[in-house]
């Protein structure tokens, strides 16, 4: 059964703040989606599996399909859209499509969301540590090397 009960808030995504008028039940993910018009953030199993729908809450990875929208008020979240420069790639983004890491894309922006907070962390992860780092994605299409590789290669970047 669902329940109508907006309320006006203000969702602070990539630095922006949003003023919107939203049922207090809704998912983080899904006014991301249908309200903000963020639709980088996949919405897959909608039950915490999949890892499609991670963004950043104040630099943590969260599963936005279960977290609601109203308890993101007064911090800070991340979305992919939010990794760019206005000019260019962010430097794991350029490295997941030089590596072969995309092929259908739906697993990347949750991919890169827990990539990036792996490596805000822990800037020099061992491969284990981006297997655990990334143990929250699932990816049906690249059989993860190549993204495991682009993460190596942006943290030898980041490093050098
Ligand atoms: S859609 Fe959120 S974990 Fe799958
Ligand atoms: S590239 Fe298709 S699910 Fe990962």
């Amino acid at each position: 059964m669902s329940t109508s009960n907006p309320q006006a808030v203000t969702l602070n995504v990539n630095g922006v703040p949003y003023p919107v008028a939203i049922d207090t039940s809704r998912t983080l993910s899904t006014v991301l989606r249908n309200e903000l018009g963020l639709t980088g953030t996949k919405e897959g199993c909608d039950d915490c599996e999949c890892g499609a729908c991670m963004v950043l809450l104040d630099g943590r990875p969260i599963n936005s399909c279960s977290y609601l929208a109203v308890q993101t008020q007064g911090r800070e979240v991340t979305t992919v859209e939010g990794l760019a420069s206005q000019d260019d790639l962010a430097p794991l983004q350029r490295n997941i499509l030089a590596a072969g890491g995309v092929q259908c894309g739906f697993c990347t922006p949750g991919m890169l969301m827990s990539a990036t907070a792996l490596l805000d962390e822990n800037p020099t992860p061992t491969e284990e540590e981006i297997r655990i780092g990334l143990s929250g994605n699932l990816c049906r299409c690249t059989g993860y090397a190549r993204i495991l590789d682009s993460v190596i290669q942006t943290s030898v970047e980041i490093n050098s």
